[in-house]
């Protein structure tokens, strides 16, 4: 891993989440300038480039129009091939960049793969076989987590705001109703809901409930959310066996999450993968990573490839 770019988008905190139009002008700016600095901190020369891998899905249309066309444009200029990239692959992939664990990774593992747009536990049994055991029927975790921080006046993405909020705070403050789903599925919308109107009861009987609370509602929350995932992570460890466990997506940044996983392993002596901060968010190296395993099996594409909003697994 030579580089691992990435330019940010204030532009969301600015308008309270992301507006699909302004994410996609955001990306046409910076495509260019942040790949000319990959390049630079990577010292190489685009014309030793073997391959372009960029992700075609599933994610925000507008933006993916944006780099499928890029990625497109480059191939085409420098002879070279184009290699697709699955999202939700590259975010459990981005476990086998080299040197992001000081361990060997162990297959299969299981991956609870939390994200803005996805909810997934992933039996991975190799770089190119997955298999999808539950995802949520609704709302993804993030979205969970952006929600009601919205709604506590936080600025977006809520989620890492949440995060510091709750270790100030105690976690058994407060219950909210945890859904409840058959299987290795998730739902997460009424949960959302439950939080609303757990917290209008409360401010309706103390207008300062908020203010005086906001720690303990944060680690209240946060831990009845960490619970859903648990209850089904355990669930698919037993019916499995599993024996190693990895988290991935934009969530497993949560302190909370890589804090229960760890002691959960320690205590049932269970191998788990924490990703490192850099590889947790949306990144350039895990399509990269993602890209090579496609690459070596020889998967390509030509310019007649299209970037789809939804893509089967
Ligand atoms: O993977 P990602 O960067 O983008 C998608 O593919 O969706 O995930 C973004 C999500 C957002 O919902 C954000 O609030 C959440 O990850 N997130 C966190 C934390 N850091 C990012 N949620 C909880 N705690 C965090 N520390
Ligand atoms: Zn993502």
């Amino acid at each position: 891993m030579l580089s691992n770019e990435v330019a940010s988008q204030e532009v969301h905190t600015a308008f309270g989440g992301v507006v699909p139009e302004l994410a996609s002008r955001a990306h046409q700016q910076n495509i260019v300038p942040v790949i000319d600095r990959a390049l630079k901190v990577a010292n190489i020369k685009p014309t030793e480039l073997n391959a372009i891998a960029f992700t075609n899905g599933p994610g925000l249309m507008g933006s993916l129009l944006v780099g499928t066309s890029f990625a497109k444009s480059l191939s085409l200029a420098l002879n070279i091939p184009l290699v697709p990239v699955h999202h939700m692959h590259a975010h459990i992939l981005a476990h086998l960049i080299e040197g992001a664990h000081k361990q060997e990774i162990g297959f299969p593992f299981l991956c609870l793969t939390v994200s803005g747009g996805h909810t997934q536990l992933v039996l991975v049994h190799g770089p190119k076989e997955m298999e999808v055991l539950g995802e949520t029927i609704d709302d993804a975790v993030g979205e969970a987590f952006d929600k009601a921080a919205k709604i506590m006046g936080l600025p977006y993405p809520g989620g890492p705001h949440i995060d510091r909020l709750a270790k100030e705070g105690n976690p058994d403050f407060m219950t909210f109703g945890r859904s409840k789903v058959e299987g290795y599925n998730f739902s997460f919308s009424g949960m959302k809901t439950s939080f609303l109107y757990n917290l209008q009861k409360k401010v309706k009987a103390d207008p300062d409930f908020l203010q005086d609370h906001l720690a303990d509602v944060c680690a209240s929350y946060q831990h009845a959310l960490l619970d859903v995932l648990f209850t089904k992570l355990e669930l698919a460890i037993k019916a499995y066996k599993i024996e190693h466990v990895a988290i991935a997506g934009g969530v497993s940044a949560n302190s909370g999450l890589r804090n229960r996983l760890k002691e959960f392993g320690q205590r049932r002596n269970i191998e788990v993968y924490i990703p490192p901060f850099a590889y947790t968010t949306d990144n350039a190296a895990m399509i990269g990573i993602a890209g090579y395993y496609n690459y070596l099996a020889g998967e390509q594409t030509d310019l007649s490839v299209a970037a789809s909003a939804k893509i089967k697994f």
